[in-house]
């Protein structure tokens, strides 16, 4: 099949990529020159684990790059994949959503049937959106010469090659039975893992061959922008209650992850996701949190467990500094580490991460700050030019003088640090571990102070 992907994100690049790898004849477009030449290249716009090789494999193959629109004439489907950021209010921005459909409706083919799909997260009510845009402008019928469906992404950044190749549903959200047929052909390579064995010779993360296959799963285009929306609240909700929990348990002292893992053991709970961080971040759950409270209060329905969840998470990155607070005492002229800036591992992504805020907070009361990422440092550097903080190539540098370590992003190479070098630095062997994954007895042996969250 034909298939055009608009944006070069992290959604666009691997949904492009991975659809050209499975050999559907694919180009991925975005305005931005460089990004466009970096694919060419065979690299990846963005860092996300093999990604690079998925490019580089399919690149002027199966996969082509351009800046301009002319491939969406002869497209079957055009995936929309940029950016929804939020407004002022919260409220998600489709400017971007908007000039896209702009520029694809007077190009699309009028004696074939074209499949306009929305992968972006977008609030419910946009395909309709798109299509009256697509209707006024080409002059085209809708379920005739074209059809909006909604196929949103459940991609997680860092393990986005696993979940585009094995993903536990596609929701696939139209009214029309032809666009159902384009869909269901486009999926079939994915869904009866065509060519598995390529894939799992070529990259270890998909060689995964008990992995039950996707739940194909067809509804309407409004129920299916409700399920992305739905579940991400959802899982931050989750993630909140666990790090509530966690705060009782420092109260009462009690070990959350024994609770955690308790609690998982019952099917309906499940294990995934009680993981206890200072908060949960990134570029979806903060902001598909507040569009769909938004969108609950704009309707007189107003989803009260979404907006406390909202609020804990605040004051989730309060409660790490209160700990750091109440442990040194006053943060004025103190020297902190922190060891981690993206929202979590295996992304350079640092979008509404936890440390921008933790870390504002922290020169707020008067602290010196260092930082080391192995990916985000320069992301940001670029979003956060006002903080006056100093930048460590090493992650042993942050432990120079320093009266506390905070680590907030669980990168596997902190967990293998030489910590009697970091012991040697520090003015004060404090340590927060805001993921509670390092070896705490071993590093209590050594010297240092260690506070987790709920493992008083
Ligand atoms: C999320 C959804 O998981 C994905 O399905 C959707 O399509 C896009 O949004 P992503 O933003 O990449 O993916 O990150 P995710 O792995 O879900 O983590 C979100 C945040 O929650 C991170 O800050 C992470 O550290 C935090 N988290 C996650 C926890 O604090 N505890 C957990 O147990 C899990």
């Amino acid at each position: 099949m034909r298939v055009v992907c608009v944006g070069s994100g992290y959604v666009g690049s691997v949904t492009a990529a991975a659809f050209a790898f499975l050999g559907h004849d694919t180009t991925v477009i975005d305005i931005d020159p460089n990004k466009i030449r970096m694919i060419q290249s065979g690299n990846s716009p963005i860092y996300e684990p093999e990604l690079d090789r998925l490019i580089s494999m399919t690149i002027e193959k199966t996969l082509h790059a351009e800046t301009g629109y002319d491939s969406v004439n002869q497209a079957d489907i055009i995936f929309i994949c940029v950016g929804t950021p939020s407004k002022a209010d919260g409220t998600v921005d489709l400017t971007y959503v908007t000039q896209v459909a702009e520029q694809i409706a007077p190009r699309l083919n009028p004696d074939s049937f074209t499949v306009i799909v929305n992968k972006s997260t977008v609030p419910v009510g946009t395909a309709e959106r798109v299509t009256a845009i697509v209707k006024q402008i080409s002059g085209l019928q809708a379920g005739i010469h074209f059809s909006v469906v909604s196929n949103p992404e459940f991609l997680r950044e860092g393990s986005a090659l696993e979940d585009v190749f094995f993903p536990d549903r596609i929701v696939i959200g139209t009214e029309s039975e032809q666009a159902k047929i384009v869909m269901r052909e486009l999926y079939d390579r994915l869904l009866k893992r065509h060519d598995y064995e390529q894939w799992s010779e070529t990259f270890s993360c998909l060689n995964q061959p008990d992995k039950p296959p996707a739940i194909y799963f067809e509804t309407d285009s409004k129920s299916a922008e409700m399920i992305k929306y739905a579940s991400n609240a959802f899982l931050s909700v989750k993630i909140s209650y666990i790090n509530e929990v966690a705060r009782l348990c420092d109260a009462l002292g009690a070990q959350v992850q024994h609770v955690a893992k308790g609690m998982g053991l019952d099917d309906r709970i499940g294990n995934k996701f009680l993981q206890v961080s200072s908060g949960w971040g990134g570029s979806c759950f903060p902001k598909d949190t507040i569009e769909l409270l938004s969108t609950s209060q704009k309707y007189g329905r107003e989803l009260t467990v979404v907006k406390a969840a909202i609020d804990s998470n605040l004051t989730m990155h309060e409660y790490c500094v209160d700990k750091i607070k109440s442990r040194l005492k006053s943060l004025n002229g103190k020297t902190i580490g922190i060891l981690g800036l993206t929202f979590k591992p295996n992304t350079d992504d640092v979008r509404k991460s936890q440390a921008q805020v933790i870390i504002a907070k922290l020169l707020e009361l008067g602290a010196n700050i260092k930082v080391h990422d192995p990916k985000g440092m320069e992301m940001f550097r670029k979003f956060n030019m006002e903080f006056p903080i100093i930048y460590c190539e090493k992650p042993e540098e942050t432990a120079q003088y320093a009266d506390a370590i905070v680590l907030l992003t669980h990168w596997d190479q902190y967990l293998q640090l030489d910590w009697s070098e970091l012991y040697s630095r520090m003015s004060n062997p404090y340590i927060l571990d805001t993921r509670n994954v390092l070896p705490r007895s071993e590093l209590n042996h050594m010297g240092f102070q260690v506070e987790g969250l709920g493992t008083s």
